[in-house]
């Protein structure tokens, strides 16, 4: 037990509602988000309401021109916090000049409340999302517009924000100081603008091929950010890759992290890491220990990822980027929190009970050969199956495949077992490899997209629908 020093209090009063705040030691400011505020008393429901319209300002730190996108006024959007089994009712405005949607992306939900294409929300107008949160399903998800063929150019805008399902029996320290941080990456041209290429440029067909990458690397909407910390401290962090088309390879130099999560939530037991792979759409949960000196700075990086086919490599591929400092105090030292050695049960699919199994090819910009089509159904299947679906790269760069709806646990990956288990709705799958998913479709029937997470390849038709009935 540790002696409760007055900063130690503050910082356990800061993470009853929001995330520790440490603003006196932050050049930069701090990097925590806002969070969209509960309207409704009843604690078990969540109400809030969350606007899309055009920002005044840029989203871009120093780029006056950058005019974008944002959702209730800023870029990114404020955190939904719930949960598990709190009612979520979204009431969502459009006031964006084009059609948009909100996808909670990884949340179980049902159909209606999905945001996928098959319900866009035309422009002025207003639609409420209304769903439960899984027990179970304590994690980190986010939310983006989802339209048909606009997603890039709306997510690329600004839209983005993040969402946290808290458990009730949460086995890690409820003290632990949390960051929700963001990862997104933007281009700009020569006038300060947002650079979204013209159509049928070379830079339109290098970025149909990669997915669109920008030069400035965002965390929660800012450059470099400083996050402080106190030695002996351990903070959690809940990380987000939000970009279009960037993996990001996490390293923090004189740091291991432990890795508690993914997707769906915590792992069983954490796994100790040098780096860590967080591909677009991903996310992770990391516990990041101080065990620096008093006054240390360390720069969180994002090592060089090769994802790319050769020919449209970009030439700067091989470099590193920072992304954002972590500052140590100068304060005395805290005394390590005791971290639990075991998280949560993940329960197992049973492959035995799998009543089909689905092979799904992803070429370039295609899946099984076709292009997206709404009024078609490519895979048909029953409420409640359990099925194996084999998700085949037989082309030469990276395609994160997503499913909706429902998340599923990845068996394999090139034939390799998979070391533990984990709840997960995106898996990398590297290029000319396979990865072998399981997922039981429970509760709620429906169309329920599958795609590939680059932007440009789902807006360009790498995608399918589930029909779950
Ligand atoms: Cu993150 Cu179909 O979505
Ligand atoms: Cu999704
Ligand atoms: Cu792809």
């Amino acid at each position: 037990m540790t002696r409760p020093t007055a900063l130690a209090l503050l910082a356990c009063l800061a993470t009853a509602g929001t995330p520790a705040i440490h603003a006196a030691e932050t050049p930069r400011g701090d990097p925590d988000l806002p969070v969209l505020v509960d309207e409704n008393p009843d604690p078990r429901v969540v109400e809030v309401t969350l606007t899309a319209a055009p920002l005044q300002k840029s989203i871009i730190p120093g780029a006056p021109r950058s005019h974008g996108f944002g959702y209730n006024g800023g870029s990114p959007g404020p955190t939904l916090q719930v949960r598990e089994g709190d009612r979520v009712v979204v009431h969502f405005r459009n006031r964006l000049p084009e059609a948009t949607t909100v996808h909670w992306h990884g949340l179980h939900l049902p159909f209606t409340a999905d945001g996928s294409p098959f319900h866009p929300v035309a422009p002025g107008e207003d639609y409420t999302y209304d769903f439960t949160v899984r027990r179970g399903s304590a994690g980190t998800y986010w939310y983006h517009p989802h339209p048909d063929h606009r997603t890039g150019h709306q997510v690329g805008m600004g839209l983005y924000g993040a969402v946290v399902v808290r458990a009730d029996d949460d086995p890690l320290p409820s003290t632990l100081p949390e960051k929700v941080l963001i990862f997104m990456d933007n281009r700009v041209n020569g006038d300060g603008g947002l650079d979204f290429p013209q159509h049928g440029s070379p830079q339109a067909t290098a970025d149909r091929e990669n997915g669109r990458e920008g030069e400035v690397l965002l965390v929660n909407g800012q450059v470099m950010p400083t996050v402080s910390i106190r030695p002996g401290e351990v903070q959690r962090w809940r990380l987000i890759n939000a970009s279009a088309a960037r993996v990001l390879r996490l390293h923090l130099p004189g740091h291991t992290l432990l890795h508690v999560g993914s997707d769906g939530g915590l792992f069983e037991r954490p796994v100790e890491v040098n780096e860590l792979v967080v591909a677009n759409a991903e996310r992770v949960e990391v516990l990041v220990r101080a065990t620096g000196q008093p006054g240390a700075r360390a720069v969180l990086q994002t090592l060089p990822y090769d994802r790319y086919i050769p020919q449209t490599r970009p030439a700067d591929w091989n470099r590193a980027r920072e992304l954002l400092a972590l500052q140590y105090t100068a304060g005395p030292a805290a005394v390590p929190p005791l971290l639990p050695v075991t998280l949560r049960h993940v329960p197992v699919l049973d492959t035995l009970q799998a009543t089909a199994r689905r092979t799904i090819v992803l070429g370039q910009g295609m899946i099984n050969g076709r292009l997206m089509d709404m009024g078609r159904v490519d895979v048909a299947a029953r409420l409640g199956a359990t099925e194996i679906w084999e998700i085949e790269n037989v082309v030469g760069m990276d395609h994160p495949f997503h499913l909706h709806g429902f998340q599923f646990q990845v068996l394999d990956r090139d034939g390799v077992p998979e070391a533990f288990r984990s709840w997960k709705d995106v898996v990398n799958v590297p290029k000319h490899q396979t990865a072998r998913l399981i997922v039981r479709y429970d509760n709620y029937p429906g169309k329920w997209m599958f795609h590939c997470h680059i932007l440009d390849h789902e807006d360009h038709g790498m995608m399918g629908v589930l029909e779950v009935r």
